[in-house]
């Protein structure tokens, strides 16, 4: 079965000749989770652009559903309506006057009539857990609300996959979980989520798969239970295992989790081995 998106030998050079991205491999797959791991400059931002098309490779090609994508006004428009980006800073993303006329800009532009404009600008405002702010102009939110304003406009496109540049970047402890609890949701309904972060502890515990990145290249991709444990290749992409995982595996070897368990994904699942213990 082909994968749902995936760029085969993507290359792109920035205007002036920083190349940012080397012949990279990587593939999504219906439904899932994926995490894009790597440091800074490693061409995470510069991918999610190929991914919706803003950006157009130098060369290498990239597939939705296993067809080639195109770059005419139609093929473009098709393609942003099934893959929407939400860009790291939310001022980039959000610009009209009110959260809902922003949010209602999307569905209008397709064509939507006012009353299914309305009806998804509701349902991505409760989405989020925003339906209070709807009248509240853009520039008097705090930096968690437009970062969940910015979302709800890419999901009033109801894409099947949602790319997420850096979602959790600058936001707080209580404004993260907030965010992921509603990605969670999305995902559980059916949408297939991208997104990049250097946080190889929220990748651990939220994503299913990860794809290290490395100098504009996939250096690994795959389950997050395999990639995220093996510390030559996350030293590759000047990473180190998750918290959670080195201490289950510190657990393993004190005999307090079986050989074959998995390792403890989220925090109560390993307090509840210690305490058993
Ligand atoms: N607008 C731009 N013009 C020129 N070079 C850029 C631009 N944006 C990014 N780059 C360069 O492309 C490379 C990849 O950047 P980026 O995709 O932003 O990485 P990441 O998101 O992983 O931090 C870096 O070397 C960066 O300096
Ligand atoms: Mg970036």
């Amino acid at each position: 079965m082909s994968a749902l998106l995936e760029a085969r030998g993507l290359s792109y050079s920035y205007p002036g000749g920083v190349s940012a991205l080397a012949a990279l491999d990587i593939s999504v797959g219906r439904g899932r989770k994926l995490a894009i791991l790597g440091p800074n400059g490693a061409g995470k931002t510069t991918l999610l652009l190929h991914l919706n098309g803003t950006l157009r490779p130098s060369s290498g090609d990239i597939r939705l559903d296993g067809a080639a994508v195109g770059y005419e006004r139609d093929a473009l428009i098709g393609w942003r309506r099934r893959v929407g980006l939400v860009l790291q800073d939310a001022d980039d993303q959000l610009f009209a006057a009110s959260v809902a006329e922003d949010v209602s800009f999307g569905p209008l532009n397709l064509g939507l009539s006012d009353e299914e404009t309305r009806r998804r600008v509701a349902e991505a405002l409760a989405a989020l857990k925003i339906a209070d702010l709807a009248e509240r102009p853009t520039h008097m939110l705090s930096f968690g609300q437009k970062k969940r304003a910015a979302i709800a406009g890419a999901l009033a496109m109801r894409p099947e996959i949602l790319l997420l540049d850096e979602p959790t970047a600058g936001l707080d402890r209580a404004g993260a979980a907030l965010l992921l609890d509603a990605l969670k949701r999305l995902s559980e309904a059916g949408t297939t989520l991208v997104f990049t972060t250097h946080d190889v502890d929220l990748a651990w515990a939220f994503a299913d798969e990860a794809a290290l990145f490395c100098d504009g290249r996939v250096v690994a991709q795959g389950d997050v239970a395999e990639v995220l444990v093996d510390g030559a290749v996350l030293a590759r992409a000047q990473l180190q295992p998750p918290l959670l995982a080195r201490l289950g595996l510190a657990l393993r070897d004190k005999g307090l989790l079986d050989r074959d368990a998995g390792l403890p994904r989220q925090e109560d699942a390993l307090l509840a081995l210690i305490n058993r213990g």
